[in-house]
């Protein structure tokens, strides 16, 4: 079944991660960006979606910033507590959805998303639901584990997988609960992979940058700025 009008559609919204490779004092999804804190901009955009019903986000055990957001106390949002995986974040989120509703997730960490990647994605999703991605710019080199080249990887059929990703809830909670201890399951579509499912892959703007590292801020405070600007 294709998602369609009328459906319930949740957003769940992962944000129990430490952000270790960040390396800041408090959990990078609560790191101030154009004033307001990530995970504010995050949650703005998806509960202000007008196809969006309710957003869940998953919170890490010792989380103390959370209360300070302004989107805290908001009627369409509900709390629960993650896990030690992404992965067992969003599972665990999961429990809160109607068998029959469809879920988007979407990383706390990734505050520029735009209505229209969102739009874009509900629009074209499939039976096997879809994720938003953006082809492979430059060559790619595998390496041979000694710091040289091995060989070029061609890139034609190469997608980075971005979030949102959009499936039937039921059947994403099955798949992360069948296969909860492999590590190799990054994102939702890889556990339903798994399951045999091909999701589609929808082509993402540029600018839905993950903030992974210091340098990411820089650049994901330019984008939000330019999108302030456009509107
Ligand atoms: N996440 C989560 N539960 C975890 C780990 C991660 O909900 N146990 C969330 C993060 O909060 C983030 C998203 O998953 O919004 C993407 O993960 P990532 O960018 O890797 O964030 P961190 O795991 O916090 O960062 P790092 O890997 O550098 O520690
Ligand atoms: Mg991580």
């Amino acid at each position: 079944m294709s998602f369609a009008a009328g459906q319930p559609l949740y957003a769940v919204v992962p944000a129990a991660g430490v952000g270790k490779r960040m390396g800041s004092a408090i959990p990078k999804q609560y790191l101030p960006l154009a004033g307001r804190a990530i995970l504010s901009h995050t949650l703005g955009l998806l509960l202000s979606h007008p196809r969006i019903d309710k957003v869940v986000v998953a919170l890490g055990a010792e989380d103390g910033y959370f209360s300070d957001l302004a989107e805290a106390g908001h009627p369409d949002l509900i709390v629960v507590s993650g896990g030690a995986e992404r992965s067992d974040s969003v599972r665990l989120a999961l429990a809160e959805l109607p068998e029959e509703a469809w879920a988007l997730v979407h990383d706390a960490a990734r505050p520029c998303l735009h209505h229209d990647d969102i739009d874009a994605l509900l629009a074209q999703c499939g039976a096997q639901g879809a994720i938003l991605a953006s082809p492979v710019r430059d060559t790619m080199k595998r390496a041979n584990g000694v710091g040289n080249i091995d060989h070029t990887v061609e890139r034609e059929a190469l997608w980075h997988a971005l979030t949102p990703q959009l499936f039937p809830a039921k059947a994403l909670s099955q798949a992360l609960t069948e296969h909860q201890h492999n590590r190799a399951i990054t994102d939702e579509a890889s556990a339903l992979e798994l399951c045999g499912w091909t999701p589609k892959l929808v082509a993402g703007r540029a600018d839905n940058i993950k903030v992974t590292h210091p340098d990411d801020l820089r650049l994901a405070e330019l984008f939000l700025a330019a999108a302030r600007s456009e509107q």
